[in-house]
């Protein structure tokens, strides 16, 4: 499939499904502490979702059965939300969350500490957003998609920690993954060039140890090969002349 360059019409709506997004991710981070389970989050997540007027995305996507993908600690991303699930203090858990709004799609990501988490964990964290910041100063239109990829590696490498290599970031419009893919990890080509109007999701999956990954018998959860901790930041953002537009968060 070729990259779609949006509308005007078609930038209004993504804006949209990203302005309720991000409400979406406001209240469920609010939400999150120590005892709720993760099922519970998928519960409020889905009723935020539908409660806007939106369609939750992930819901039945090649069969994911849930709305919100709820990851904790050593999961990277995809995890299935579970009543049994129940969040503890000093853990990490990460929200990965997507809704259509008049047939356009957004995606986002936030990962946050349950209570009081270890300084290790924080900067983990932290940094794994700002490696997101690091690569989309590269996002405009006349520079090329593996800007951002080299930007994102070139910043995160520094603190010895491993770039899931497995999962991409995506274009986004009419379909929740569209083209391209968006590597986070240092590429050899330049990649496309990036236009006004692509609309693209950014997302670094970074783990504290290595970057090898490994699927659970559930099929779905992505899981650190090593045991460590995993944290994952992304955003739906517009390409534009200058700075890029980030649609999920304002
Ligand atoms: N944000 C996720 C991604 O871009 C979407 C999860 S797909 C699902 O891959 F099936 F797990 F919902
Ligand atoms: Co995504």
């Amino acid at each position: 499939m070729a990259v779609t360059i949006k509308s005007a019409r078609e930038i209004d709506l993504m804006r949209e499904a990203g302005r309720l997004l991000e409400k979406v991710h406001n209240e469920l981070g609010q939400a999150i502490q120590p005892g709720m389970s993760t099922l519970e989050i998928d519960r409020l997540g889905e009723k935020l979702i539908r409660g806007y007027g939106c369609i939750p995305n992930f819901l039945n996507y090649n069969g994911y059965p849930a709305s919100i993908c709820v990851s904790v600690n050593d999961e990277v991303v995809h995890g299935i939300p579970r009543a049994d699930r129940i969040l503890q203090e000093g853990d990490i858990v990460s929200l990965d969350a997507g809704l259509i709004y008049k047939g356009y799609h957004s995606d986002a990501a936030r990962t946050y500490g349950v209570g009081k988490i270890s300084p290790e964990a924080q900067k983990l964290i932290d940094e794994t957003r700002n490696s997101f910041f690091e690569g989309i100063k590269m996002a405009k239109d006349g520079n090329h998609l593996y800007d951002i990829s080299n930007a994102i590696d070139a910043y995160i490498s520094k603190f010895g920690y491993g770039i899931v290599r497995d999962l991409v970031g995506h274009g986004i419009g009419t379909q929740l993954h569209e083209d391209p893919q968006i590597p986070n990890f240092a590429q050899r080509r330049r990649g496309l060039k990036l236009r006004a109007g692509m609309t693209l999701a950014v997302e670094p999956m970074i783990n504290m140890g290595r970057c090898d990954v490994a699927w659970m018998d559930d099929d779905w959860t992505v899981v650190s090969d090593d045991g460590s901790l995993s944290a994952h930041y992304e955003n739906t953002i517009l390409i534009t002349d200058g700075e890029p537009e980030i649609l999920t968060l304002s």
